[in-house]
Formats: C-alpha cells, structure tokens, sequence
C-alpha cells in the first residue's frame, strides 16, 4: 500500500524523468514546499517520489506525492514543466510539432487548475515551448520563465574560470543571452574578473574558443553521458528556492519579450529580475555591436522555429 496524506501541493513537476526528479529531490532535500510528481506513467512518479522520500529532512514538514492525474496540481504555486515526448540526439528542437502540442494541452491544465502559478519551462526547444504556453496560457509573460540561459551563463562563467584559471567567485555579470542553442551569445562585454574587464584579458580568439565552448557544451557532455540533469536541475531549483525566499535574483531566463532588446512577439533569454511574483523586472543591459548582430541572428532564428510549427 503506497500511502499518502493529501496535501495542496505547492510545487508541481510535470514530467519525472532525470530532470524532473533532480529539480523535486532538490526541493524535497531543502525543504521548500510540497512536491507533486506528474506522468502520464504513474509507476514512474512513484517510483521517484518514494525514492526522494526517503530525503525528506527530519526537521520537514513537507512531503512528496506522485499521480498520473494532472489534475491534482490544482492551486499549486509553482508549475515545473520537464515534460518530454523522447530523447533527440542531433537539435534540442528535434521533436518540435510533438512537443509544442504536448505543452499546449499542459497549458490548458495549468490554466484551469492553478490560473495564479509561477511557471517554469524546462523542456526543450526550451524558447518555442516557454513562447506557445505563454500564447496558449494567456499567463502574464512574466509569469511563464523559461529555464536554460542561466544554465548556459552558468557554463560561459565555468568555461572562463577554466580559460583564465581564476574562482568562479571573482567572474562577475556572465550572461549569455538569446536562444538556448547553437546561436545563444555569450555577452563577454559585460564580465568583470575582480573588476577588471574580461575583454582586457583575452584575445578575439578566445571569445570565439569560449562561445563555441559554452554552446556545444551540451555535445560535450553526451560524450561522456546519455543527457545533462544537475546543471538544468540546479538551476531551475535557484529559481523555485529565490521564490520562496522572497529574495530577489537576476538572471537570464526566457520571457516573451516586447520590444525589448528590439525584438518582440518572440521569447529568448534576456537578464529579468525574479522574486515571490516571478519575473519583477526586465533588465537591459549594454552590449557591443558584435554582440548586438549576434542576438539579432539568434532572435531570427527563434522565429523562425515558432513560425515552422505545424499548427494542425
Ligand atoms: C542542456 O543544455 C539539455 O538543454 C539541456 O544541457
């Protein structure tokens, strides 16, 4: 007898694979709220809430459900979307007309069973899925956050800290704005080591050698595992623990933008200030001119892959 007691589960997980269950262990271990398993495979879900159960701290008092019922995410304050249809091998936007459908009916659930969650995208083509909830949603653009560039930024700071060998505590402002795929851009303008300009440090080659790092780091690694997990993982569960703690963080995520950066009506990675509302501020900061073309590339071609979905 699997036993639960029922609860209103405040943080909701849609889709339990190693992503999933990494962003809700994390929760679980720190004892943000209770967590709520979703999958069309109930055994699944169960089989990881049962196993995070067993982190539950003994001071919490929170737990972990799982269900196949999406239902059950009713009044949940924040909705994580990790869902995916399969693996892709070659393009995170591989499996693009299955996922954006699979994410417009997960909008409909989220829209009629918790209308004042936080949302946050994970799965990818993580910019065409975090723009078709928002579309599908209606959810104010600054309630639907798409997870990843902070997970590049935090790549670009990693691969600079390796490049200059400092601590990634003396990198400062390493954004990486655009799309979450091979055109993202590493805004090197902006990094400060010790307060000196990272630009002042290392040549041309070195930025293209650090950006084509930071985006073909997802190949890297799946020479040496099947897919990332802590990375996005950690990442998304910075968000969902400065929500709760009424902290206020900035980062890059993806929102549908509206004219700033001079793009509108698509969604793309850009610094937004996130707090207990979600996304509190939108947050420009200066960029070159090479940096500026390059965005403008990455802007189109995430148009371009909102614009190829199959509308049937
Ligand atoms: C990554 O960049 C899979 O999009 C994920 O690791």
């Amino acid at each position: 007898m699997y036993f639960t007691f029922k609860v209103i589960f405040l943080i909701s997980i849609i889709g339990t694979g190693r992503v999933g269950s990494t962003i809700g262990f994390l929760c679980v271990s720190h004892a943000l709220d209770d967590v709520l398993f979703v999958n069309a495979d109930k055994e699944i879900a169960i089989g990881e809430s049962l196993d995070i159960a067993s982190a539950i701290p003994s001071s919490s008092k929170f737990s972990i459900s799982a269900t196949d019922d999406i239902s059950q995410i009713k009044d949940s304050k924040i909705v994580v979307i990790a869902a995916s249809v399969g693996v892709y091998t070659t393009d995170r936007a591989e499996h693009i007309d299955e996922q954006v459908k699979m994410i417009k009916s997960i909008a409909g659930d989220v829209k009629k069973y918790c209308p004042s969650a936080i949302v946050l995208v994970v799965s990818n083509p993580l910019d065409v899925l975090t723009y078709y909830f928002q579309k599908q949603s209606q959810f104010s653009r600054f309630k639907v956050i798409g997870i990843a560039s902070s997970l590049d930024s935090s790549r670009f700071r990693y691969h600079v800290s390796d490049k200059l060998s400092v601590p990634q505590s003396s990198i400062n402002d390493a954004f990486v704005l655009g799309e979450h795929g091979d055109s993202m851009v590493p805004i090197f303008s902006k990094v400060t080591i010790n307060g000196d300009s990272l630009l002042s440090k290392i040549s041309e080659n070195d930025v293209d050698e650090i950006t084509s790092s930071v985006r073909d780091y997802w190949k890297a690694l799946r020479n040496h595992k099947s897919r990332s997990m802590f990375g996005i993982a950690k990442n998304v569960f910075d968000v969902i623990n400065c929500i709760y703690a009424s902290q206020e963080m900035t980062v890059s995520a993806a929102i549908l933008l509206e004219n700033e950066y001079g793009e509108s009506d698509i969604t793309m990675g850009i610094p937004v200030k996130i707090n207990n509302n979600g996304v509190s501020e939108i947050v420009t900061i200066p960029i070159n001119e090479k940096e500026s073309e390059l965005l403008k590339i990455s802007a189109s071609k995430i148009r371009h892959q909102i614009l190829s979905v199959s509308t049937e």
